[in-house]
């Protein structure tokens, strides 16, 4: 097959899409945010730490950067809208649960709400911030897992399809999570 080079501005096109996660954070006055962010991944298993790429101008970051703390919600499918609600730019003062009509539960570990319409929670406590050109790298170690207990109780097979994960790329979302094969596939 012949190989075509595109432009940098094209990256989407071999993009495969982020898995979005609702991050969660509480600002010095008590305010709750949150805010849909896709450059999350895991960074380390053992112990696990997460890092997520941030502009600067995010509550997330100040927040985070004042309390030491933030939790990852992993967002599902049919919270598509509530996404959308957050990733507004509202003033710092807003409680983007209210705004969203998503509902704050306490944190196990930590000041910061979980989602209770997300099904997983990743409670991180700020191991350090990492300059990148205009963006921070934000580091977290992880203190906290919890997950909805039905989808604890599932064949892990079945698992990832009832996460129903929702992929970003480029303003558009997509679906994945079908299982299709193990590593001697
Ligand atoms: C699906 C989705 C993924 C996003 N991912 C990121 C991201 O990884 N990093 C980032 O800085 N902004 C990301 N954004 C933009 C922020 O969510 C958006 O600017 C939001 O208003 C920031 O809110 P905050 O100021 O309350 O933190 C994303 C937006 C959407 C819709």
């Amino acid at each position: 097959m012949e190989k075509v080079e595109i432009p940098l501005g094209e990256w989407d096109i071999i993009h495969p899409g982020l898995a979005v996660y609702l991050v969660s954070t509480v600002d010095g006055r008590g305010i709750f945010n949150i805010a849909p962010y896709g450059m999350v991944m895991p960074i380390s298993y053992h112990p696990l730490i997460y890092a997520l790429s941030s502009a600067k101008d995010r509550d997330t970051y100040h927040n985070t950067r004042e309390t030491g703390e933030f939790t990852l919600n992993l967002a599902s499918c049919e919270l598509l809208h509530q996404i959308n609600i957050t990733a507004t730019k509202f003033p710092p003062e807003v409680d983007e649960f209210k705004e969203a009509g998503l509902t704050p539960i306490e944190g196990i570990k930590l000041k910061v709400p979980r989602i209770k319409e997300c099904r997983g929670h990743i409670e991180c406590k700020l191991n350090q911030l990492i300059d990148v050109d205009e963006r921070v790298i934000i580091v977290g170690d992880v203190v906290s897992l919890s997950v909805d207990r039905e989808v604890y109780m599932m064949d892990s097979l079945k698992q990832k399809e009832s996460l129903a994960p929702i992929f970003y790329c480029h303003r558009n979302y997509f679906s994945l999570g079908k299982y299709i094969g193990d590593r001697r596939a």
